[in-house]
């Protein structure tokens, strides 16, 4: 055998895909621990030009933009944040943990689709029984959806070659193998593979196509991250497990905006759009507790009322704890930092745990004000007044700074009938005119919002 196409093995880190000559126990580009596996990795192609002859290169300003078409699934939460429904010949990738409901997704919007185009939906994971079953849950049963259990790549290809559905599924890539890698499935170099061929399926036939796949937390299996570059649309499911809401977010998008979420309740039969996420998170609120704070967060275009909930308790012994869910633990840290050399609350001696009720994730700093006023109010032990809403950007210096988009977030609190907010003064000057049935207090540092109402 020749030097040159002798095969090549290398270590591949299985979360980032850094490869090197040898073993490494920790991943120089992504830092994680015992990543590496070793893969065999094809051949280079011989060096030279293709054999197609080169395409002519085109004006733009001949060309006529081609009306957008998009395939809507009827999910009126899925369509918002795919930027109005599938766009013909693409391929978008929908990840998340294991069992936090891809495959539901996928079904219930497959099922819709089908109702007017043939669907192939590949399950390499799961037998077609139990895919039945999940279907019978759903209610799913449209004329013209079909099943296939294969984990071959490239049966998968020929199949949908001669079948041409409008639409496939693949669920997950983790399980879909190339026999032209000797590579596990699930690897970086096989996942890397598959996406690519399902790429040029999804281009040279026009075939809408979605994947699922897992993301784990250690990044045991390649994760979808490696694929973010390769495919059109890349939408993230999460939630946590323990509570039904699940929100769907785009995480890329090249036929739309990043910004829109969708929110699913999971429920016995399968996914149900959340219309009014606010009312949901506020349902169990416990009106009249210290520490619980409302603030009006804003996902995208979408505002969204969430609770915080701060607990303050002297710390039994040695470095005190600080354990935030929901919320970034920098953010609080800074925000007590800010309390204590501001405002003067002795809170760096203090146990403090801090929660974002509802399994909701916020990174806005715009939820500031509300960390702030939640940390008082557990502290001092006294609950914020009732109907009252809180938002605004603190700096380091206790000043509250203004935040984007007001008038949407007033209005979805007077929506829920709220009846009091404190917001930057710098946002209260340049309101709109409207008659609210909301008082309206602007705060110029956290000082006099907390003085009014905790301190004195
Ligand atoms: P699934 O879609 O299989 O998750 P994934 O494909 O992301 O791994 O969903 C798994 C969870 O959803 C499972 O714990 C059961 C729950 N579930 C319901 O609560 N109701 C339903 O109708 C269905 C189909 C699933
Ligand atoms: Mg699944």
């Amino acid at each position: 055998m020749s030097g040159k196409n002798r095969e090549k093995f290398l270590f591949v880190c299985q979360s980032c895909g850094h490869q090197s000559p040898k073993w490494l126990g920790r991943c120089p580009n992504c830092d994680g621990w015992n990543s590496f596996a070793e893969e065999r990795v094809a051949p280079a192609a011989p060096a030279g030009r293709p054999g197609a002859p080169a395409a002519a290169p085109c004006q733009l300003r001949s060309l006529t933009a081609a009306r957008e078409t998009r395939f809507p699934c009827r999910i009126g939460e899925l369509d918002r944040v795919l930027g109005g429904g599938f766009v013909p010949g693409s391929l978008t990738l929908i990840g998340g943990d294991p069992g936090i409901g891809k495959s539901t997704l996928l079904l219930q919007c497959m099922d819709t689709l089908a109702e007017k185009a043939k669907v192939l939906y590949v399950t390499a994971e799961e037998s077609v029984q139990q895919v039945k079953l999940r279907a019978d849950r759903l209610g799913a049963d449209a004329e013209q959806l079909y099943l296939l259990a294969e984990t071959s790549m490239a049966r998968i290809v020929d199949t949908a070659r001669d079948w041409q559905p409008s639409f496939l599924v693949v669920d997950s890539i983790q399980t879909v193998y190339s026999h032209e890698l000797q590579s596990a499935p699930g690897t970086v170099s096989q996942v890397r593979e598959c996406c690519g061929k399902l790429m040029q399926l999804a281009k040279g036939e026009g075939i809408t196509t979605c994947i699922a796949g897992h993301v784990t937390k250690d990044g045991a299996i390649a994760g979808p991250r490696l694929l973010e570059h390769m495919v059109d649309t890349v939408l993230y499911f999460e939630g946590d497990p323990s509570y039904p809401y699940r929100i769907l977010r785009a995480v890329k998008n090249r036929f739309g905006s990043t910004n829109e979420i969708g929110v699913f309740e999971m429920a016995g039969s399968g996914l149900r759009e959340v219309a009014n996420p606010s009312e949901i998170f506020l349902q169990e609120r416990p009106e009249g507790a210290p520490g619980s704070i409302v603030i009006p967060s804003l996902e995208g275009s979408r505002p969204i009322l969430v609770e915080l909930q701060a607990l303050v308790s002297g710390a039994s012994f040695g470095t005190p704890q600080r354990s935030t869910i929901g919320i970034d633990h920098k953010r609080v840290s800074l925000l007590i930092a800010v309390l204590e050399k501001r405002v003067g609350l002795p809170l760096m001696g203090q146990d403090i745990f801090f929660n974002v009720a509802g399994g909701v994730r916020l990174d806005e700093p715009a939820a500031d004000l509300g960390v702030v006023a939640a940390l008082a109010s557990s502290h001092i032990n006294r609950p914020a007044p009732p109907r009252t809403l809180f938002f605004g950007e603190v700096g380091l210096t206790g000043e509250v700074r203004a935040v984007a988009r007001p008038d949407i977030r007033l209005n979805e609190a007077e929506r829920l009938g709220f009846r009091h907010c404190y917001l930057p003064a710098g946002n209260l000057k340049n309101l709109p005119e409207a008659s609210r049935s909301l008082q309206l207090t602007g705060v110029g540092s956290i000082a006099e919002v907390l003085e009014e109402l905790f301190l004195s």
